[in-house]
């Protein structure tokens, strides 16, 4: 079922358009995002497509000439995507249907995607259910829902990933700084006093 016009303006509504905002659909289908993110200002030259379905893709081709649009699976984004584009993707919007997929499956696109793109960048992801369609912890993501839209059949909600950072990192890293700080001054005692292991 293709997506509403209301559903792919709430997702461009979360993606700040600019002249240099680079944007990757996977799973585009009949193209109505496709649709949406040009009419909101996106350039054709930022936006790149990853479509499975050879009969959708040859739809797209038609229909979005100026846009960079290849066939192939979002689990092999990184082989897919132009080289300058490595790192330098804002968003990746899609229309993958995630929860349908093995958790292999889901983790092989997501890794690919968080390689593609910027320290900043984000996932948007539509789902017609009421939970995450990911299982954000295991894929080592952050999750926020962004809004549900009524205007949809069936009605869908929005969710926004972004790669988890651990709040513990910083403090995990000077700890192991500690213990490695403590080793050292051990082993200099040892060597001044090598029968003396009283310390
Ligand atoms: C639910 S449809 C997308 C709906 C789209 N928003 C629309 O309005 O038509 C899902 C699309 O994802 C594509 N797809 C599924 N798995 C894919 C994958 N691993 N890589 C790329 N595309 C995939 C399907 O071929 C299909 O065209």
């Amino acid at each position: 079922m293709p997506s509403s016009a209301a559903l792919a303006e709430f997702m461009c509504s979360h993606i700040p358009i600019t002249p240099s905002v680079r944007v990757v659909e996977i799973g585009a289908g009949t193209g109505r995002l496709t649709q949406a993110l040009l009419k909101n200002g996106l350039s054709a030259q930022n936006l790149c497509i990853i479509e499975l379905d050879p009969a959708m893709y040859n739809f797209l081709c038609q229909n979005f000439p100026h846009v960079t649009i290849i066939q192939g699976n979002a689990c092999h984004l990184s082989q897919l995507l132009p080289e300058s584009w490595f790192g330098a993707v804002d968003c990746i919007v899609s229309g993958i249907p995630m929860v349908n997929l093995s958790f292999e499956n889901q983790s092989q696109i997501i890794q690919a995607c968080l390689g593609t793109l910027s320290p900043q960048g984000k996932i948007l992801q539509f789902t017609y259910g009421p939970l995450s369609p990911l299982p954000s912890r295991k894929l080592g993501l952050s999750q926020k829902r962004l809004g549900h839209v009524l205007m949809n059949f069936p009605p869908a909600t929005v969710w926004q990933y972004t790669k988890a950072v651990s709040p513990s990192g910083g403090r995990k890293i000077s700890r192991i700084k500690d213990l490695k700080q403590q080793s050292l001054k051990q082993f200099q005692r040892l060597k001044k006093h090598p029968f003396n292991n009283n310390f």
